[in-house]
């Protein structure tokens, strides 16, 4: 099993030397946005791809992609949108896809890829304002990958969860 403390690897965001094509995660949707737009995505400034990258197998072992986004007050649960003022719409940070090579599956490579999302999250939320991070899952598996990281889900929206950034700032002081 190809862990964290046996491979040498780097985060980094995604970029021409890194080979795309190889990368397989078992979900199509998730490969083939590796394969043919996250290159795209980057250059228009739509979402930042990162990587994890075994430098010595030279293979993309798992990636994320980051973006800001907003969220409307209604779909928050009552009791936070309560608290907060009566704005249409709170910036949050997106985790749009996340998705880790089947060759290190199991390894702990989709938590360390869901800490570097949410830690940079919040060092960017240091400078530009963010509620929370918002992930999009694709299935009921990775609700539960993302409840596993203390995601809850919004009202009436099972695939769509947030973390607010209080909580996540919390956590990082903790540790
Ligand atoms: C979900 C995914 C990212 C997990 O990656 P991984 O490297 O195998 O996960 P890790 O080994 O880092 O596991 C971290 C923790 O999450 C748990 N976990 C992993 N997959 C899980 C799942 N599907 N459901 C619930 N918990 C899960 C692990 O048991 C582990 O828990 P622990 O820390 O208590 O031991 C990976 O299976 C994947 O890429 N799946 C296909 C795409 C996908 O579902 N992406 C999710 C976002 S859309």
């Amino acid at each position: 099993m190809l862990n964290s403390e046996a491979t040498d690897f780097c985060i980094e965001l995604l970029a021409p030397h890194h080979d795309k094509a190889a990368f397989s995660c078992g979900n199509e949707q998730l490969d083939r946005y590796l394969h043919t737009t996250a290159t795209q995505d980057k250059k228009r400034n739509i979402a930042i791809p990162y990587v994890i990258y075994d430098k010595e197998l030279q293979k993309i072992i798992g990636y994320y992609t980051l973006s800001m986004s907003g969220i409307n007050l209604e779909e928050l649960p009552q009791e936070l949108a309560r608290k907060l003022p009566k704005y249409p719409i709170v910036g949050v940070n997106l985790i749009g896809r996340l998705a880790v090579s089947n060759d290190y599956r199991g390894a702990g490579w989709g938590k360390l890829l869901i800490m570097d999302a949410l830690h940079r999250s919040l060092s960017i939320s240091k400078t530009t304002a963010s509620f929370a991070v918002v992930v999009e899952a694709i299935d009921d598996d990775a609700v539960r990958f993302y409840q596993r990281f203390d995601f809850q889900a919004f009202p009436d929206r099972a695939f769509k969860l947030f973390r607010t950034m209080t909580d996540i700032a919390q956590s990082f002081e903790r540790s």
